[in-house]
């Protein structure tokens, strides 16, 4: 298969497994991209790594905190020296601060703010220039469900992403004549590291999550990969500014 054949692809965020970067880079890779796969989990990423190269994939890793700006500065420097050039960025990197607003700390609702939005803010600048350059280019934020409806105990990460939704409808309206294409992605309930956390306290809230999802269960990472994959492709070179949502049909409720 060779969707993304000739396409460099920078993927934040992909040491978790199960997780969504981890997965999205592993069918990147099946598909004929070159990847540059980043985190802060530096044991985690170089697992991704082995996985890609052991099955023929082309693919570099490093550690970059999608906070520092000095360290996007960085990554895409390296980007261009490995690989020559940027085609795909996937901010998929995050974290969920998951408390009530009147217990919640200002810290916490910075940092949450920090490493789930200004990090997509900070990387989509950066990669516009590099994307210019190839006269193209496809920026997929990872938002969530919580960027289109309330859900109580996430108030700063429904801020975040919902920030994250319009901020891609907002630089799909800027690049569009450049053909610079930017999407948001709204995943659902997702069995990843982010969500197992979640629920690690409350087992039981395992049956009665799936209960609630219209089609019965919750997703797989692979699910949202393969939306981000449609994204990154030419088949999807007409749609820009646009929300997809990968939830099982739970917001449909
Ligand atoms: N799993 C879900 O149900 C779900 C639902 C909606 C949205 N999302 C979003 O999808 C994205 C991926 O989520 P996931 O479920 O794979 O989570 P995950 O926790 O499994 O993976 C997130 C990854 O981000 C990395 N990370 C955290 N802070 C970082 C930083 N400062 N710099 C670089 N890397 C950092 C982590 O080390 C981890 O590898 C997140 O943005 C999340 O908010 C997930």
């Amino acid at each position: 298969m060779s969707r993304l054949a000739g396409k460099v692809a920078l993927i934040t965020g992909a040491a978790s497994k199960p997780g969504l970067g981890n997965s999205t880079a592993l069918r990147f890779a099946q598909e004929g991209a070159r990847l540059v796969i980043t985190d802060i989990n530096e044991e985690g990423l170089k697992a991704c790594e082995q996985e890609i190269r052991d099955a023929g994939g082309e693919v570099v890793a490093w550690r970059q905190d999608v906070t520092a700006e000095s360290d996007w500065q960085e990554t895409l420097d390296r980007t261009i020296e490995s690989w020559g050039k940027l085609d795909i960025l996937v901010n998929n990197a995050g974290i969920a601060v998951l408390r009530m607003v009147d217990v919640m700390t200002p810290a916490e609702f910075e940092k949450q703010m920090a490493v789930n939005m200004t990090s997509v803010f900070l990387g989509t600048r950066k990669a516009i220039p590099l994307m210019r350059k190839n006269g193209s280019g496809s920026i997929i934020n990872l938002s969530s469900i919580a960027g289109l409806v309330g859900i109580p105990g996430a108030s700063a990460y429904a801020a975040s992403k919902g920030g994250v939704r319009l901020f891609s409808k907002t630089v799909a309206l800027e690049c569009a004549r450049e053909n610079i294409r930017c999407n948001s992605v709204h995943p659902g309930v997702i069995w990843t590291n982010i969500q197992q956390d979640a629920i690690r306290d409350n087992p039981e809230q395992y049956e009665i999550i799936n209960a609630s999802i219209p089609m019965g269960r919750m997703g797989d990472p692979e699910d949202v990969a393969n939306c981000i994959l449609f994204l990154a492709s030419d088949e999807a070179r007409y749609i820009t500014g646009a929300e997809f949502v990968v939830d099982g049909g739970m917001t449909a409720q």
